[in-house]
């Protein structure tokens, strides 16, 4: 077998997606066309994440979006460069970004069936400090030939056809599930290709690490503050979890998919809906652990199941290893 260096089956993430999509003749390319033009938008958020500091790309925008952030530089430059790149591809139909209040409907000439939910730059708090960070998204289909509305996206996370993420750490990692199992790309910074690097990911069914924000413990509810307890003194007798967290989802879900364990963001007196936003970090990132044999719970039903009724609706969260999260549900159901 050569050695890897000059490995010569290059999968790439495209040829990748065009296989999968020989699964379904009657398709005409148009997913894989809409991919590439996703993982365009990740190559130049990569780049430019990689020379932020060189370039004057930290610091603040000066505007702030609708969740009542201050938008960074990256945060505002990414979300254009995204919505641009899904326009051109003309494959798109509604977008919705965390930075623009208002859903985007593509003009009839560059329309196709595809609606996408995103967050441009997600762990926008670690950008001046160097800490990863990652692009989320989700990908509806629209049923054909009708006016689109925002129906289209409002739809429960279980109806999407695609979710992924792109994580710009140590290397850039696109991970994506087209509905049959994860597969973890990794950037090649002189093909400047996405090569398969982990296919097939499967998280263990459980794991040795809980995930989560302990500064908001002091507004936890009974639950939450039940679980973690166990987490830090097991009842028993096994040994207590490690803490991990990163403050950035891509990267604190990223560990725990390849890793195991458990990522919670929970609801507290402050912010009864927690504070990720569903369309386009709760429900991609529960497809994919649910994909990758884990599974994702809101406090009250499995996360996918959700129905939202706006587009920047938060939700709470707790996700991970399969037996992980069923312990949290037995203790809110
Ligand atoms: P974004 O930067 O896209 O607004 O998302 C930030 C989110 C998410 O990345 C992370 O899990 C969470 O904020 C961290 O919140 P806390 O700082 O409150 O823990
Ligand atoms: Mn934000
Ligand atoms: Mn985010
Ligand atoms: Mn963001």
């Amino acid at each position: 077998h050569s050695a890897d260096a000059h490995r010569t089956d290059l999968m790439t993430i495209t040829r990748f997606v065009l296989n999968e999509q020989s699964k379904y003749p009657e398709s005409l390319g148009d997913f894989s066309i809409l991919l590439n033009h996703i993982v365009l938008g990740c190559k130049f958020v990569c780049s430019a994440v990689n020379k932020a500091g060189l370039a004057k790309l930290i610091g603040l925008a000066g505007e702030t979006n609708v969740q009542g952030e201050e938008q960074k530089k990256l945060d505002v430059l990414s979300n254009e460069v995204f919505i641009k790149a899904l326009v051109s591809s003309g494959r798109t139909c509604i977008l919705v970004s965390e930075e623009d209040d208002e859903a985007t409907f593509v003009e009839p000439s560059k329309r196709g069936r595809y609606c996408v939910v995103f967050d441009p730059l997600d762990g926008s708090s670690n950008i001046d400090c160097g800490v990863s960070i990652g692009t989320i998204f989700g990908i509806y289909m629209v049923k054909d030939g009708h006016e689109p509305t925002l129906n289209d996206v409002l739809q429960p996370g279980k109806n999407m056809l695609a979710a992924g993420y792109c994580m710009y750490g140590s290397s850039c990692m696109l991970v994506l599930s087209t509905g049959s199992g994860v597969n973890g790309f990794t950037l090649d910074p002189f093909l400047r290709e996405f090569i398969l690097t982990h296919p097939e990911i499967k998280i263990p069914k459980k794991g040795k690490i809980y995930s989560v924000n302990e500064g908001n413990a002091i507004n936890w509810d009974g639950p939450t503050a039940k679980y973690v307890e166990k987490c830090k003194f097991p009842e028993d007798g096994s040994s207590a979890k490690s803490l991990r967290y990163v403050g950035s989802m891509v990267a604190d879900v990223h560990r725990t998919l390849l890793y195991g364990g458990i990522f919670l963001y929970p609801a507290d007196k402050k912010s009864p809906n927690g504070k990720l936003r569903v369309l386009y970090e709760v429900f991609p990132m529960s497809f994919l652990m649910e994909q990758a044999g884990g599974q994702a719970f809101t406090g009250k039903q499995r996360a996918l199941d959700l129905v939202p009724t706006k587009i920047h609706e938060r939700s709470p969260i707790f996700l991970g290893s399969y037996d992980d999260v069923e312990e949290i549900k037995a203790l809110y159901i």
